[in-house]
């Protein structure tokens, strides 16, 4: 089933100048980027982007890093999309994430974990609603 889901390739992976990295592992799988776009998240943006996540603990740092710096975000399509960036992607902390995943192999953290990618099909509709109304 073709789908599609919203990557966020993150400040920490533009500053370290893993776009290029992170953009060929994705297509080597067979992904398509349908869009793509290098903009700074805004407050209101971060807000709206990670609702779910407003009154957690972490989300504080969480913003303040999200905001700092460009970003590249992406609408990324194919079979099963939602959950089969989501495992090429590894799991939230880098420390654990298993090697041979973008988080596993180049990132030591669970803030600067270099990419967003929604977590359900509904989370990537409303995702790509926030990030490119225009798709
Ligand atoms: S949850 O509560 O299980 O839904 O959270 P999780 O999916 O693990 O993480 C959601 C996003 O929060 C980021 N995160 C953090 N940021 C800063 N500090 C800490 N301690 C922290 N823990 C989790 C995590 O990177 C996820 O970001 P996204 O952009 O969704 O990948």
């Amino acid at each position: 089933m073709v789908e599609r889901t919203l990557v966020l390739i993150k400040p920490d992976a533009v500053s370290r100048g893993l776009v290029g990295e992170i953009v060929s592992r994705l297509e080597r799988k067979g992904l398509t980027f349908e869009a793509m776009v290098m903009r700074t998240m805004d407050e209101q943006l971060a807000d709206e982007h990670y609702a779910e996540h407003l009154e957690k603990a972490f989300y504080p740092p969480l913003k303040a890093f999200m905001i700092s710096g460009p970003l590249v975000a992406a609408i990324v399509s194919g079979d099963q999309a939602v959950s089969v960036v989501r495992g090429l992607v590894g799991a939230t902390d880098g420390r654990a994430a298993a090697a041979g995943t973008i988080r596993g192999d180049l990132s030591l953290s669970n803030r600067e974990n270099l990419v967003h990618a929604s977590d359900s099909a509904e989370s990537a509709e409303r995702e790509i609603k926030l990030w490119f109304p225009e798709h």
